[in-house]
């Protein structure tokens, strides 16, 4: 933790500017400084950096706030590795005040491994440019296949020549101890011998640019000869969390918005150089989730280039399930037989190539759907088996809307009623989150870890009242029906962004109902609108996850059953009627004025329309005092929705509210 004080001191010490402008070329306009926003793609400068107010904002794409909202949004970084970032820049010694001795020993040991990756480093690329036989062995190599210079140099490329023990009797000449060098696996368990030797060596970078590991390919056609070999798994190498070139890769995969998959190290480097930077390898292995999250924090659209043979494709596309579950966007590209992408780009340089792999682009469900479809052909059994099969990756896609759209494209390349489709989705999804909830009920430790202090010590603990069963099937008195569906609204759609706003459903519904949030009839629904509430004035968003993950088993319980409902064709009696509320059979859900909603009805919502936009106009003058931009941003589109609704209700009521 870093103590309070050390904050205020990195916060008085950071000029805005000379933060951004590590990232950013900026030029002075006036007192402030302009320059090509790093958020979105644009030709003309719109982003704005203010050195008086220490703050930045985008008026192309509304980006905007202090030096610790621009480096946890454009570097990912959290919090306090933020605050690390800056206290490094301006040399401010954090005291981390709670830090165990374990942490400190540890926090040395993972310094001190990467080191010694260091030297290893240089002592590759030494070997590689300034002597005779790097340079006519393995130098040559990398020109015979087409890599500049620059790309080697970029990449951290290098040579371990064929001697015994050269790297590690450079290396303890220059005080590295034996036990890092055996640690970081740079020489055997006795430290008598060179782990890498003869081979032509690829550095493996960290996200942040540190050297985790290698991996040194052999020159020599020999089968037996293994063609890679790795470092080991260490505290700063964990396979399964690094993708090879993701340093190199991470700034276009931003801007671009993509991340290319491919499979090898030589794929990497031949596409980044031919201008194609946005693309990491997997390094032969099936994605692991901790890689997914590592494309997701950058981007959600993946597209994996394969080599073009059906049978290993198909291998492969059953770990991409994964990748669903973890909402990306997944597109995959056969190349043609016996080509990989390194070898095929070089072959028809990279303008060809980048056509292709757009040409040739396929989305990973249709396309699994597809190639299915043709060998199920003629056989109804293996097509109701392919049909639980897609069905079991879509179902995998967390955001409804997309499920949708995707059992909607199913629906006719398979030839079966998307109502049919809908409901054996919503099946599949009912039948995992109820193993879910077994799980976590037959782990009452972790699942009760997972939910208490630290984490969410804002969820309350269970309240008596409510805990009788939630009266799921039963006759639902008074408001309860349009209660429910409120509530379904909340935990299906309560993160999504309306169309062309800048606020979420769960905000437009939340406010909608500000007012009667008390006066619910049922009071699981009533305690759960009201925890949203105090959510969204946290500024916490509503997700599914919170339902699912809540301290109470009725609201869990609950919201499996909605979330395991369909998305459509299924609001209660009377719900258009009766509430302005948005409706789900619209592409987004949007407000919806049914010509039939009653005047006295109309009339109490201008009411309570005018409180919020009262009370809004005072959280409107609260931003501007603070300085809060975005905070700004937002309020002022809440307003403008606000002023709409006002308006659109006057008309139909013929009322004028004076204000
Ligand atoms: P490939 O055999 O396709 O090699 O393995 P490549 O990347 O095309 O390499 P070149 O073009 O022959 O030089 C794909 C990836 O699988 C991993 C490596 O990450 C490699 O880039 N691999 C492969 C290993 O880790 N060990 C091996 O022995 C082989
Ligand atoms: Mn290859």
């Amino acid at each position: 933790m870093i103590p309070a004080n050390t904050v205020r001191d990195i916060m008085d010490a950071v000029r805005i500017e000379e933060v951004v402008e590590e990232f950013v070329n900026l030029r002075r306009r006036g007192v402030n400084m302009i320059g090509l926003c790093p958020f979105h793609n644009e030709k003309t400068p719109s982003f704005n950096v203010n050195p008086t107010r220490n703050i930045f904002k985008c008026f192309g794409c509304g980006k905007g706030g202090d030096a610790v909202t621009f480096l946890i949004e454009h570097e990912k970084f959290t919090y306090p590795e933020a605050l690390r970032w800056l206290a490094r820049k301006y040399n401010i010694e954090i005291e981390e005040v709670e830090r165990t001795p374990e942490q400190v020993a540890e926090q040395q040991l993972t310094d001190s491994l990467y080191i010694v990756n260091d030297f290893a480093l240089q002592h590759f690329q030494t070997q590689l440019f300034d002597t005779d036989e790097g340079k006519s062995i393995a130098l040559a190599y990398f020109k015979q296949r087409g890599l500049r210079e620059d790309t080697i140099r970029t990449f951290g490329l290098g040579y371990a020549p064929s001697l015994h023990d050269l790297l590690l009797q450079r290396a303890k000449a220059a005080g590295h101890s034996l036990e890092l060098i055996k640690k970081v696996g740079l020489c055997n368990q006795e430290g008598t011998r060179d782990f890498f030797r003869g081979r032509v060596m690829f550095a493996i970078h960290n996200l942040s640019g540190k050297v985790a590991a290698f991996a040194g390919r052999t020159m020599s056609s020999d089968k037996k000869v293994p063609k890679y070999i790795n470092s080991p798994e260490t505290e700063i190498y964990v396979k399964n969390k690094i993708l090879y070139g993701a340093y190199q890769a991470k700034k276009a995969i931003r801007q671009l918005d993509e991340c290319i998959l491919v499979e090898g190290y030589t794929d990497v480097l031949s596409l980044f150089q031919s201008g194609i930077e946005n693309v990491v390898a997997s390094s032969g292995t099936a994605l692991t989730e901790g890689q997914l999250q590592l494309i997701k924090r950058n981007t959600e659209n993946l597209k994996i280039l394969y080599d073009g043979d059906p049978a290993g494709v198909k291998a492969a596309l059953r770990g991409l399930d994964l990748a669903l579950e973890q909402g990306l966007n997944v597109k995959v590209v056969l190349l043609p037989e016996g080509e990989d992408p390194d070898s095929y780009i070089q072959k028809v340089g990279s303008t060809a190539f980048g056509e292709y792999i757009d040409r040739e682009a396929r989305d990973f469900i249709l396309f699994k759907t597809g190639l299915l479809m043709e060998e199920a052909k003629g056989d109804p059994i293996k097509k109701a088996g392919l049909i639980k099969d897609i069905l079991g990756s879509i179902a995998r896609i967390p955001d409804p809307i997309k499920r949708g759209v995707y059992l909607k494209e199913c629906s006719s390349l398979l030839d079966v009623s998307e109502e049919v489709l809908h409901v054996e989705t919503n099946k599949l999804i009912a039948g995992a989150l109820r193993k879910k909830a077994d799980r976590d009920a037959r782990q009452p430790q972790a699942a009760s870890d997972s939910r208490t202090g630290s984490i969410r010590p804002d969820v309350p603990m269970p309240d008596p009242e409510i805990s009788k069963p939630a009266r799921e099937e039963g006759p639902k008195r008074g408001d309860e029906f349009q209660e429910r569906d409120i509530i379904r609204l909340l935990v299906q759609f309560g993160n999504q962004m309306l169309s062309d706003e800048n606020i979420t459903l769960a905000e437009l519904v939340v406010a909608d109902i500000e007012e009667s949030l008390d006066s619910f009839d049922n009071p699981l629904y009533s305690r759960i609108a009201q925890e949203c509430h105090s959510r969204l004035l946290a500024g916490q968003p509503v997700t599914p996850e919170f339902f699912l993950e809540h301290n109470l088993k009725e609201v869990r319980d609950l919201a499996i059953t909605l979330l395991a409902e369909p998305t459509r064709w299924n609001y209660s009696p009377n719900w258009e009627a009766m509430k302005d509320l948005p409706l789900q059979n619209q592409p987004m859900p949007e407000f919806n004025f049914s010509s039939d909603a009653q005047k006295s009805l109309n009339l109490f919502k201008l009411r309570k329309i005018v409180k919020i936009l009262d009370l809004n106009k005072e959280r409107i003058r609260a931003a501007e005092q603070s300085g809060k931009l975005e905070e700004l941003a937002r309020l002022h589109k809440v307003h403008i929705k606000l002023q709409e609704v006002f308006k659109e209700i006057s008309k139909r009521t013929g009322t004028i509210i004076l204000r």
